[in-house]
């Protein structure tokens, strides 16, 4: 941990650099301290806003809020910089595996080759389920997406390991985090064969992480099944790419369900749940069905002119970012995988032709410039994913197994500061002042609303 992170506590108390807060209408002032991480922006501590001056900040969608302090994931998303633990997603994706990108972000460090072998070998010993657990799923249709089937089945892990729930000891934590990044390639393989009607297949320990995910998703009993190394070697660069980003919305709700002291394995369930929305980690799903939906080059156009239509709520998917307003260096990866993937498996997919079109055209207009909208990691992912062979509806799958890794980093370094304090926001309410109950039979008759009002349209 670096040494920046243990001295916030003392720089508050010390702080030398002040915002002061002037409030015009009873003419007082506040002096807030101004702290200063390892790098990227300072922050205004606020913490005592409230108590002294009795008002809220206003920030929904949290545009200039940092929530924590963390020493994980860097982004510079001026510069479209990345970096875990202090080293670049570049260099990670070209010469580390997943399974080192994990040891790193949950310990800090890049594992020495003993380190490496003790970590990698307690992960491939967590990789079953259960037996139980396979029962679980017949509980859902054949039909069910398998994101559905991988929210139900990691809030249900707290049901089988009651031996790494106890939040209070950091030995249960590491042993949670380790099952829950060994299982996740399981439980969404077997998602996926439950989908689709076949057998599961067991994981195999002389099989790399990624190697082995590949069998378990593409493997049938019925015959042999060897894994392409260059196919697991995408996937697990694939892995890496997702394996952690900060502060975003899933993480932000793995750390706000655990600082009520929820289990690891329900949390990381509401990590699932909130990185399945179009937004966000849903979003490989839907570049996919929008590259088909435009077809061909001919028809960007079309799609570039609605997704400027201010009066159309038509977006570009995997277009912009929250935080990168340049390039978002994990699609340029991406992209490069991507071309080497379908030159390794002789593909010519004219949605990649379509893609490359959509991106060279949005990056040349105006509207996408001024806003500072440039791929991001979801938009080169579902055009790898389609050549390996998965449906997309397991692009967002993928995905989760990928960040299930940063979730549990960012929970484990929550937990590990002692004293968590619940996460609880407070608003600007908007709603009725205080008014009189009455009873029904003397409440004026209106003409009924209809239904639209009842779910808050505007009838
Ligand atoms: C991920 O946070 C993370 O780190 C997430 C992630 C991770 O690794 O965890 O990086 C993974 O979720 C990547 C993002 C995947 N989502 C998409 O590709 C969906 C399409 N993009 C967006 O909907 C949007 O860009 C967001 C949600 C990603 C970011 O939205 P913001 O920051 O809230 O920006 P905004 O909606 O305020 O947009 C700013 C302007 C608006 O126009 P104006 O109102 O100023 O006229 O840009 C426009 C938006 O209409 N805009 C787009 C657009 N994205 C933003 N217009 C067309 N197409 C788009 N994709």
């Amino acid at each position: 941990m670096s040494e920046k992170k243990a001295n916030v506590e003392a720089e508050t108390a010390s702080a030398q650099h002040y915002f002061t807060l002037h409030d015009n209408v009873n003419g007082k002032s506040y002096d807030l301290p101004v702290l200063e991480g390892s790098e990227g922006p300072r922050v205004i501590d606020i913490r005592t806003l409230y108590r002294d001056a009795g008002v809220f900040t206003f920030d929904p969608g949290f545009t200039s809020t940092a929530s924590c302090e963390s020493g994980i994931t860097y982004i510079d998303g001026e510069n479209g910089i990345l970096r875990h633990r202090g080293y670049s997603i570049e260099d990670l994706a070209e010469n580390s595996d997943y399974l080192d990108v994990c040891y790193l972000l949950l310990h800090g460090e890049l594992p020495s080759p003993e380190e490496k072998g003790d970590f990698d070998q307690t992960i491939t010993s967590h990789t079953m389920l259960h037996e139980q657990l396979n029962y679980l799923y017949r509980g859902f249709r054949r039909d069910a997406h398998p994101m559905a089937v991988m929210v139900g089945v990691v809030g249900a892990l707290s049901a089988f390991y009651h031996d790494s729930t106890d939040i209070s000891d950091p030995r249960q934590r590491m042993t949670a985090a380790h099952r829950l990044i060994a299982k996740m390639p399981t439980i969404g393989a077997y998602s996926y064969k439950y989908c689709m009607g076949q057998p599961f297949v067991y994981p195999s320990n002389s099989l790399s992480y990624s190697e082995n995910l590949l069998k378990m998703m593409f493997a049938v009993p019925t015959e042999e099944y060897e894994v392409n190394p260059v196919l697991a070697r995408a996937m697990d660069r694939i892995l890496i790419l997702h394996a952690d980003h900060e502060q975003n919305a899933s993480t932000s709700t793995v750390r706000l369900a655990g600082s009520s002291g929820a289990n690891p394995f329900a949390c990381i369930a509401a990590g699932i749940a909130s990185l399945w929305g179009p937004a966000h980690g849903g979003a490989n799903e839907a570049v996919l069905k929008m590259l088909e939906e435009i077809g061909s080059k001919d028809q960007i156009p079309n799609y570039i002119k609605r997704a400027k239509d201010v009066k159309d709520d038509y977006r570009l998917m995997g277009f912009g970012h929250r935080v990168y307003k340049n390039y978002d260096p994990r699609a340029k990866v991406m992209r490069k995988t991507c071309h080497d993937v379908l030159g390794e498996l002789g593909i010519n997919d004219p949605l990649l032709e379509v893609a490359m079109e959509l991106e060279r055209i949005a990056v040349e207009d105006d509207y996408f410039v001024e806003r500072k909208l440039y791929p991001n990691v979801d938009f080169y992912s579902g055009i790898i994913l389609k050549a390996l062979r998965l449906p997309t509806n397991m692009f967002t799958v993928i995905f989760a197994i990928a960040r299930t890794v940063g979730w549990i980093a960012h929970w484990k370094e929550m937990m590990s500061e002692g004293s968590t304090k619940i996460g609880r926001p407070r608003q600007l309410y908007v709603g009725e002042t205080e008014r009189k109950f009455t009873a029904v039979d003397v409440r004026e008759s209106k003409q009924s609303r209809g239904w639209s009002w009842l779910w808050g349209g505007n009838g």
